[in-house]
């Protein structure tokens, strides 16, 4: 059985999509494996995209989610990093295909984000890789928090 780690991000948190975003998940039979609403600091948003710090986005990525309300989950399934990244759809929400909750439900573009000099509003976070889901669900949640 594998696990991933999910944030449903400030624009998701704002729009009321809550609700929305963890039923396609539970839909395509991952479970729900723990969940808590957090305001992470700046540091700790640092911390969990430690992988871009080189990026030109990263500062405007931080401040995307730093002291905002953002929702992380442990989902749980087989093949859950590949299949949650599936379900996420493509980075730029205007080329995610539909289906996707990206595409779907997203309204930004990458265009629109970076003439406001400002981040990609994608709604949600997936792990990348399932060595990447084991790093972020330890940044995230207590040991203790997730039951094997
Ligand atoms: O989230 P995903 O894995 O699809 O994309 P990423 O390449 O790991 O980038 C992390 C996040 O940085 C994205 O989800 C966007 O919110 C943001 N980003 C951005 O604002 N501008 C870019 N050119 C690339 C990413
Ligand atoms: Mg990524």
């Amino acid at each position: 059985m594998e696990r991933t780690l999910v944030l449903i991000k400030p624009d998701g948190v704002e729009r009321n999509l809550i609700g929305e975003i963890i039923k396609r998940f539970e839909e395509n039979g991952l479970k729900v494996a723990n969940l808590r609403m957090v305001i992470p600091s700046r540091e700790f948003v640092q911390a969990h995209y430690a992988v871009h710090k080189d990026k030109p986005f990263f500062n405007v990525l931080v401040d995307y989610l730093a002291e905002k309300r953002v929702v992380a989950i442990v989902l749980e399934g087989e093949d859950a990093v590949s299949r949650v990244r599936k379900i996420v759809g493509a980075t730029d929400p205007s080329k995610a295909e539909k289906g996707t909750i990206r595409g779907d439900l997203g309204n930004d573009s990458k265009e629109k984000a970076d003439a406001e000099r400002r981040s990609i509003y994608n709604l949600v976070h997936a792990s990348g890789t399932r060595e990447e889901a084991e790093e972020e669900i330890k940044l995230w949640f207590e040991e203790s928090e997730i039951l094997e």
